[in-house]
């Protein structure tokens, strides 16, 4: 167990091509001049090695491509690298594709989770397991879940999550595992995959073409910059408690109308229209969650103030053409509608 006024020198950062993970990659990076760190990333349609570029105190990071599912493949990487500590990004995301194929999910929010668990045991070294406000399913306003809630996942994404979590928890309870859960709200900011909400929206509003919103658009999440969440983490690797569950969120609800039309006037007049389109199966209306136990035992508090931070992130995205050429999968939304057509 790291001591918990020392940074930890080697952290293996597993995901770190995807979204969060590279933020929080890059801030460990930055923040941290004696550290080395490890990516290891199986680089599926979430993770791009585009994000390994350009990286600050680059000659510090390695990468390894390897699936956490994998225990062989797990193992020898904690092997080679000989981490202080792990943080586990890697994850299938995305709701959307966990209704479609839920299966993926299972594979490696679930047995990946276990797999770091068992690995991370063998070498005593902390886990942070990074985990989402869905578990605890839909609240209604001014609801917002403390971390003595009880899990409520409504669609096969936060299922798997929750699964993963519970696992997580049962290690500290079993074998008095240095495990640490962190959930957090929606996050926003730089080099995430395109295909979700805010990259989606910048990029087509950009190209003039509809903005698809769920429904009525009236759903609401609260928005946290992944800078903010990415120093939350680094705040419980250095200075979390074993067992301990922390939540970040932003206190910046928004509906998805609002988080679209605020995209529009930050790309500015292009054409691009909003359509309401066949709302998500079981969409949840709501999530929030009670920070206050983590800003008590963390000192940590989100200093970005949502406007100038999402001003930041659309003028990132349409200053770098090249990364959301490069990283632009299919079109989900054409996919989506094939697949929901009927439902
Ligand atoms: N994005 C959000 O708003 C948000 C909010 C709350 C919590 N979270 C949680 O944060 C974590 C990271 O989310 P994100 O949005 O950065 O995800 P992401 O989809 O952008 O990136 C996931 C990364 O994991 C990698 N990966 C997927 N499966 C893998 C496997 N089997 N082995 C190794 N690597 C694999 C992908 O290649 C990718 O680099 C997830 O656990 C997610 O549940 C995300």
């Amino acid at each position: 167990m790291p001591d918990p006024h020392t940074p930890c020198q080697r952290i293996l950062v597993t995901g770190a091509a995807g979204f969060i993970g590279n933020a929080f990659l890059r801030r460990v990076l930055s923040k941290r001049p004696d550290a080395s760190v490890c990516t290891f990333d199986a680089l599926t349609y979430a993770g791009h090695e585009e994000n390994l570029e350009d990286l600050p105190g680059a000659e510090r990071h390695t990468f390894i491509q390897g699936d956490v599912a994998d225990a062989a493949a797990v193992r020898k990487a904690i092997a080679s690298f000989a981490p202080d500590a792990v943080v586990n990004f890697a994850a299938e995301t995305h709701v959307d594709r966990s209704i479609l194929d839920a299966e993926p999910f299972l594979r490696t929010n679930v047995f990946g989770t276990q797999v770091l668990l068992e690995a991370c045991r063998a070498a005593d070294i902390r886990l942070i397991c990074i985990s989402t406000d869905e578990v605890y399913g839909s609240l209604e306003a001014p609801l917002e879940a403390d971390t003595d809630c009880a899990l409520a996942p409504r669609n096969p994404y936060a299922a798997t999550k929750a699964a993963g979590d519970l696992l997580a928890q049962a290690a500290f309870i079993t074998h008095g595992q240095d495990v640490i859960i962190t959930r957090s709200t929606n996050n926003y900011g730089p080099r995430q995959t395109p295909e979700k909400l805010v990259p989606l929206m910048i990029l087509r509003a950009r190209a003039g073409a509809s903005l698809p919103v769920y429904g009525d658009g009236t759903h609401v999440r609260d928005w946290l910059h992944v800078d903010d969440h990415s120093d939350g983490i680094l705040a419980a690797l250095e200075r979390g408690k074993a067992g301990a569950l922390y939540h970040f969120s932003g206190s910046n609800e928004q509906s998805t109308l609002g988080i679209v039309r605020a995209v529009l006037d930050a790309v500015g007049p292009t054409g691009a229209r909003i359509e309401h389109v066949r709302d998500r199966p079981g969409h949840d209306r709501r999530y929030q969650l009670d920070v206050s136990t983590t800003h008590a035992a963390l000192g940590w508090a989100p200093i970005v103030p949502f406007a100038a931070g999402l001003a930041s992130a659309v003028a990132w995205y349409l200053d770098n053409d090249a990364w959301s050429r490069a990283t632009a999968g299919e079109d989900l939304r054409t996919f989506l509608e094939a697949n929901y057509a009927g439902r």
